[in-house]
C-alpha cells in the first residue's frame, strides 16, 4: 500500500528536481503539456500518448532515482538460467537497480538526466516499463508491478 503512494510520488520529485537543474528540459515539457492539453483544463489519461517528453522525463526518472536500491526478493522455485547467470533452485534473488539504471555499459553518460535517451526516432510512444530489464521500473513477467496499467496506462499484455 505504501509503495503505490511512495513510487510515483518519488519519480515526480526526482524528475521535477532535475528538471529544475536542467530549465531547458523542464520548459520543453511545459511546451509540450501546452500544445497538448492547453491551459483551459487538466490533463486526461487520453493525452498521454500525446505526451512523449513527459513521460520520457519519469522514465528517465525511474532510471537514475529507483526509490529502493533492490528489487522485491523473490525466490526461485526451480533450477534457472538468466542472462548467463545460473540460479539454483531455492536462491533468493536480489536485483540492484541502480546497478541496471546506471550500468555505463548500457546508458550513455549514466549519471545524465536526459529524458531524450527513451524517446524514439519514429516518434512511437515512450512506455515506463523496460521488458528487457536494461533498468527496473515496474520490473517485468508474472510478478511484475500489478498496477502497471494504473502506474503508466500502458497495456499489460505487451509487458507481460
Ligand atoms: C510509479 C508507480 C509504480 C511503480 C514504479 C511500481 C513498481 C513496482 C515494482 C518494481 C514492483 C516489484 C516487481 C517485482 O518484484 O518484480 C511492484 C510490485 C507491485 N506493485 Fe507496483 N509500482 C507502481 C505503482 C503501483 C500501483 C499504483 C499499484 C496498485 C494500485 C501497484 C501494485 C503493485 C503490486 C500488488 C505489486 C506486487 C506484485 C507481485 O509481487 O506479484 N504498484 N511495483
Amino acid at each position: 500500500m505504501l509503495a503505490t503512494v511512495d513510487n510515483p510520488s518519488n519519480a515526480i520529485e526526482w524528475a521535477l528536481a532535475e528538471m529544475i537543474n536542467q530549465p531547458g528540459i523542464l520548459k520543453r515539457a511545459s511546451e509540450e503539456l501546452d500544445s497538448v492539453v492547453g491551459r483551459d483544463r487538466l490533463v486526461q489519461e487520453s493525452d498521454l500518448t500525446y505526451l512523449k517528453y513527459v513521460k520520457a522525463c519519469a522514465k528517465e526518472a525511474f532510471r537514475i532515482h529507483p526509490i529502493a536500491p533492490f528489487n522485491v526478493p523473490h525466490v526461485s522455485m526451480e533450477n534457472a538460467t538468466v542472462g548467463g547467470y545460473f540460479i539454483p533452485k531455492g536462491s533468493q534473488v536480489l536485483l540492484s537497480r541502480p546497478g541496471l539504471g546506471r550500468n555505463p555499459r548500457i546508458w550513455e553518460e549514466p549519471l545524465k538526466f536526459k529524458p531524450e535517451r527513451h524517446l524514439k526516432d519514429d516518434g512511437s510512444d515512450v512506455v515506463l516499463t523496460d521488458s528487457n530489464l536494461r533498468m527496473l521500473s515496474f520490473s517485468a513477467g508474472r510478478r511484475g508491478c500489478a498496477g502497471v496499467l494504473l502506474g503508466s496506462t500502458y497495456d499489460y499484455h505487451v509487458v507481460s
